[in-house]
């Protein structure tokens, strides 16, 4: 990868411009750092109408190999994976290469014992540890698509993504650790599966040691499969374009959306944004705290890294357990060079006392990383100059699940950085922002709806088993242009800034959250007739939600009603999970509606905010006069 790293400001601008002006050879000449068993015929064939991408067509390659066997020879030894449990009192785990690949090998064997085939999906539903990235990379060994759960999704959760993509088996562990807590996964997959037909068979990963209950003919221990097989296993000669993983990310309304990656574009482009975005130098250590159940975790804690030959951390705790220090005794301890978070945690931390800090030594550090939502000012400077003694840039990546890689970001000590500012689209991205008329707007100090109007190799290639809904919702807004949903503004030096979310998705925490899941789960109590969910910031979170809920038959009382807005919250855990509950909930006896009976969300969104000052319009609605009546309504 050395020959694809942008050394200066000038060979940035250099790159930039040979990106756009002949695409096709400046991305042949990054994929010429992989092994491919066959090259390509075609570098790209993408039509942005038709939502139809190829890249590397032709092409045959395998990326568990170029994870892993690539690297054998010549840095066997050295650590791929640092392992850093929960618990600061167990031992970390060094994985080199050459372990990951017995590891890998015979977990691909497992599966493939247990009949998984090429194509077959392959849930995953583990907390942070490292048979969960050994199982990503033994599904990739074998051709198998692999959809990981996030390990905090509830059983109901866990269902519709098992059922949507029709997976085959489900890997899981008896329990995990998360700060204080014990999770009981097993228990949770048990619920799941009971109404999951595509199933044939459950691993279970020992990690907690719990008792669980082993379903006869379905439930399988991993150490006693490890037991039957041997550890060679030859990776699977795969096209580019078989699919690598389906993730799924929340959508404004209806179900989840299963968001499908690709081999050999997926490759190419985290690999080259992982080296350039966090300058990785051969004995860097790096570490992402997200959790591999998100995209950033699968492109950069797994396969980016160790594409690289890069050593990379897991962490399986959280930054508050044991103490508020425990970030920044990790990185002591390490000695993390590249550090990559989400403004949640940085939020979080900043409110801390600054000893937690200032016990440790934090000199390792070079970069520093955000990712997941904007990160506000206060924010940034904090983390500037606490965490990076002023001295190690802060790389603002923009991205999402649909893009595969970061796609908008400083470069660290080559472009500069400005507070709250993704700054500049990576080589081989082509940003724009378009007015309410569908134009493009050229020139800067402009706003408008972010698109992206040329392919970039990492783009998700479909929605799972629904092309008609990539379509519609990322394709049809800006015909010819991929719309990505945020709004942004573009500074007077060219700097992109994202202003956040312009559909009904609010990111809490750095999760993605659609309200129609939400509303969903809460309409089911009996005595709620309607609910409708915003979003309102807040300090730690980003944004927290609010909902408006009408009752039936109203509480009697203060009890009644704190037991009520309890029933909501515990619907909404069990059918979404605990990280979309309410932070405030107002009872209400309507909601204000357009005369075609669409819920006007903007007026909910005001009051939330506490910003009644500027309603608009609001004679137009069948209701006028709730308005007046949840203004003046108490939570
Ligand atoms: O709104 C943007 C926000 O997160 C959304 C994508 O979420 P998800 O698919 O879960 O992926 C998160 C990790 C890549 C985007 O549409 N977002 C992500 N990064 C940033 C951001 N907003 C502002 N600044 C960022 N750096």
């Amino acid at each position: 990868m050395e020959n694809a790293l942008i050394k200066s400001e000038s060979d940035y601008t250099n790159k930039y411009k040979q990106s756009t002006e002949n695409p096709e050879r400046f991305w042949a000449e990054i994929a010429d750092n992989f092994t491919w068993f066959k090259k390509w015929d075609n570098v790209y064939k993408c039509n942005m109408k038709s939502a139809d991408f190829k890249w590397f067509e032709g092409a045959k390659t395998n990326i568990s190999f170029n994870c892993i066997d690539r690297h054998l020879e010549n840095k066997g030894d050295k650590t791929a994976i640092i392992f850093e449990p929960n618990n600061p009192n167990e031992e970390a785990k060094h994985i080199s290469f050459k372990e990951l690949h017995h590891e890998v090998c015979k977990m691909a064997n497992v599966l493939l014992n247990n009949g998984i085939k090429k194509g077959d999906r392959v849930c995953i539903y583990l907390p942070m540890i490292p048979e969960l990235a050994i199982t990503v990379l033994a599904c990739a060994r074998i051709g198998a698509i692999h959809s990981v759960v996030f390990a905090g999704f509830s059983s109901l959760a866990l269902a519709t993504r098992i059922q949507d993509c029709s997976c085959k088996t489900v890997i899981t562990s008896d329990g995990g650790y998360r700060g204080a807590k014990t999770l009981n996964l097993k228990k949770i997959v048990d619920n799941a599966l009971t109404d999951c037909k595509s199933i044939e068979s459950v691993i279970v990963v020992k990690r907690t040691n719990e008792d669980v209950n082993m379903q006869n003919n379905r439930d399988l221990w991993l150490h006693e499969e490890l037991e039957k097989v041997s550890s060679t296993c030859e990776a699977a000669i795969l096209d580019s374009e078989d699919p690598l993983f389906i993730l799924y990310t929340s959508g404004s309304t209806g179900k989840p959306k299963g968001m499908m990656h690709t081999t050999g574009g997926y490759m190419v482009y985290s690999a080259y944004t992982f080296k350039n975005v966090f300058q990785y130098q051969e004995n860097d250590v790096y570490w992402c705290t997200a959790d591999i159940g998100w995209i950033t975790g699968h492109s950069y804690i797994v396969y980016g890294p160790l594409l690289n030959g890069a050593t990379t951390v897991m962490f399986e705790g959280v930054p508050s357990y044991p103490d508020f220090g425990r970030f920044w005794e990790v990185v002591q301890k390490h000695k993390v060079n590249q550090f990559y978070t989400a403004p949640t945690a940085i939020r979080a931390l900043a409110k801390e006392s600054l000893d937690w800090v200032k016990k440790h030594n934090l000199s390792s550090l070079k970069v520093l990383g955000s990712v997941g939502e904007p990160i506000n000012e206060e924010a940034w400077n904090w983390y500037n100059e606490n965490i990076g003694n002023s001295k190690c840039p802060i790389v603002d990546t923009w991205w999402q699940t649909e893009t595969g890689g970061i796609l908008i970001s400083p470069l660290p000590n080559i472009t500069k950085t400005k507070p709250a500012f993704a700054t500049l689209p990576l080589p081989g991205v082509q940003p724009c922002l378009m007015d309410e008329n569908k134009k493009e707007l050229h020139g800067n100090n402009v706003s408008g709806s972010l698109c992206i109007k040329f392919p970039w190799p990492s783009v998700a290639r479909t929605i799972w088993g629904n092309h008609q809904r990539y379509l519609e919702t990322y394709f049809s807004a800006y015909p010819g242009y991929y719309f990505t949903g945020d709004g942004a503004l573009r500074d007077e030096d060219g700097f992109y800034r994202i202003t956040g979310r312009m559909d009904d998705v609010i990111i809490v925490s750095g999760h993605n959250l659609g309200t129609a899941p939400i509303e969903e789960a809460i309409n089911e109590h009996e005595n709620i007739a309607e609910s409708a969910i915003v979003g309102y910031p807040h300090d730690i979170k980003g944004n927290a939600l609010y909902g408006y809920v009408i009752v039936k038959n109203n509480p009697n009382n203060e009890e009644e009603a704190l037991h009520l807005r309890n029933d909501i919250n515990a619907l909404i855990t069990k059918q979404v999970g605990a990280i979309a509950k309410l932070d405030k909930i107002q009872f209400v006896s309507g909601l204000p509606k357009t005369r075609s009976g669409k819920i006007m969300r903007r007026i909910l969104r005001k009051i939330a905010e506490g910003d009644v000052s500027n309603l608009g319009d609001t004679s137009t609605l069948l209701n006028p006069e709730i308005v007046d009546e949840i203004q003046n309504g108490k939570i």
